[in-house]
């Protein structure tokens, strides 16, 4: 039987960084769900005369939207977000090494994939793209996880083979074979994608990123996913470790990991060279920016957004919460320190159909369209009293959304549908 879910709708007819009003609201709408996906989208009392039949959720003014899409995260991090003290390198080796050996055990691998996806989804996220550690079981764990909450998710084994403490080391080989052997079981099944994943080049060397862009080659619709550019301590390493490279985004470019499909979280310190390159070869950029902050990374370039595919993520766990509604705060933050102030169109949208474009999955989940998965999220605008006398004297839809955009968190997220069916979710998380 069909699902109607009633409300506010939110949706997008194109890239509000591109054009202006392009968010679609529907003050009295609704969203008919049939076997997974979305049938159709409009006016509420046109919908119910056409679909009688249909089970009726009246969320009454609440916000229906696409769920959040998370385009980086870490969820071997789980257990160590909010770490105090470090930067990077410090903090890779004072708290995520550490943590990311743990997984060497696949229970403790799957304690953790379940209890962040059920963190995530009482937050609104529906779909993510996650690095898992260099253990080939720890990627077992965070699909089978998602494939038993019937999650859209995209991830890879982390591949490492220097830099990193022994017993997170891999070789060229081993990340290859490995990698493939995981591609080949989990690529494609059910909601499921295998993202290539070396963690950054400071931790391969050149003969495991050739490796890695030989298994690219032969999979070419999978996507690749690294780091660039997060901080300039980083930045000078990688000239010391790759002399030969012109800057740090040619140690990918010259060992075939740049082009479409490339996905690359943070990219904050760029030179002229590697923001043309980067939008010649169609790549894609993921902002972090509590992750940013937290880590004391800088101040992501948000007009790259005209001119590549960008989308958001929290970075769990150098990221400092799991909540795309913080991040989207966060975001806006990072752009007015650099003179930009974000719509908060363009913040949802960044959420949704950015992440989405950012992982080449645009015209399948993050955003509400006939045909689309119905992966949704029914966000309540007057979550706390706080956010609720803050919206009274709101004249339209984004003065209502933005108080929740900067304050909200998991008690604005009503309810959570997944591949066309409610999620049990965990609001105790
Ligand atoms: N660069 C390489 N690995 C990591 C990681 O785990 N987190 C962040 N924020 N940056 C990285
Ligand atoms: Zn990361």
């Amino acid at each position: 039987m069909a699902d109607l879910l009633l409300g506010q709708v939110i949706r997008f007819d194109g890239d509000p960084f591109a054009q202006p009003d392009v968010a679609q609201v529907l003050t009295e709408g609704g969203v008919l769900v049939d076997q997974g996906r979305i049938a159709a989208v409009g006016q509420a009392a046109d919908l119910r005369s056409r679909h009688p039949q249909a089970r009726v959720h009246d969320h009454g003014q609440k916000l229906i939207s696409a769920g959040f899409i998370d385009a980086h995260v870490h969820y071997p991090q789980t257990a160590i977000i909010a770490s105090w003290g470090k930067r990077l390198i410090d903090w890779l080796n004072a708290y995520t090494f550490p943590e990311e050996m743990r997984f060497a055990d696949p229970a403790y691998a799957t304690e953790i994939a379940g209890r962040y996806l059920d963190l995530v989804l009482a937050r609104g996220t529906t779909s993510v793209c996650s690095y898992a550690t260099i253990h080939p079981a720890s990627v077992d764990a965070i699909f089978t996880a998602a494939q038993t909450r019937g999650m859209r998710l995209f991830a890879g084994k982390t591949c490492m083979d220097r830099n990193a403490p022994e017993g997170l080391r891999d070789t060229a080989q081993s990340a290859y074979d490995d990698s493939k052997r995981l591609l080949e079981k989990w690529h494609g099944m059910d909601r499921l994608s295998y993202v290539i994943t070396p963690r950054f080049s400071p931790t391969s060397t050149p003969e495991q990123l050739a490796a890695l862009g030989a298994l690219w080659r032969e999979y070419p619709d999978c996507l690749m996913q690294t780091h660039l550019s997060e901080q300039t301590d980083e930045i000078a390493w990688v000239q010391d470790l790759f002399p030969q490279s012109r800057d740090y985004l040619d140690t990918y470019e010259a060992q075939g990991l740049l082009r479409e499909g490339a996905v690359y979280g943070h990219a904050i310190h760029l030179t002229a060279r590697e923001k043309s390159r980067l939008i010649e070869a169609g790549a894609s950029l993921v902002h972090c920016p509590t992750s940013n902050t937290f880590i004391g990374s800088g101040l992501f370039d948000m007009s790259l957004a005209q001119s590549l595919r960008v989308g958001l993520a929290t970075d769990t766990g150098g990221g400092s919460n799991f909540s795309m509604l913080r991040t989207m705060a966060a975001a806006y933050e990072v752009a007015q320190l650099r003179g930009q102030s974000l719509h908060p169109s363009q913040l949802w949208w960044l959420a949704t159909q950015g992440s989405a474009r950012a992982l080449r999955c645009e015209d399948r989940i993050g955003n509400i369209a006939p045909g689309m998965e119905a992966d949704l999220v029914v966000i309540d605008l007057a979550s706390t009293p706080a956010i609720e006398q803050a919206t009274r004297r709101a004249t339209d839809l984004w003065q209502q959304l933005f108080p929740t955009i900067m304050m909200g968190d998991d008690r604005a997220v009503a309810e959570v549908w997944l591949g066309g069916r409610k999620a049990e979710i965990n609001q105790t998380l």
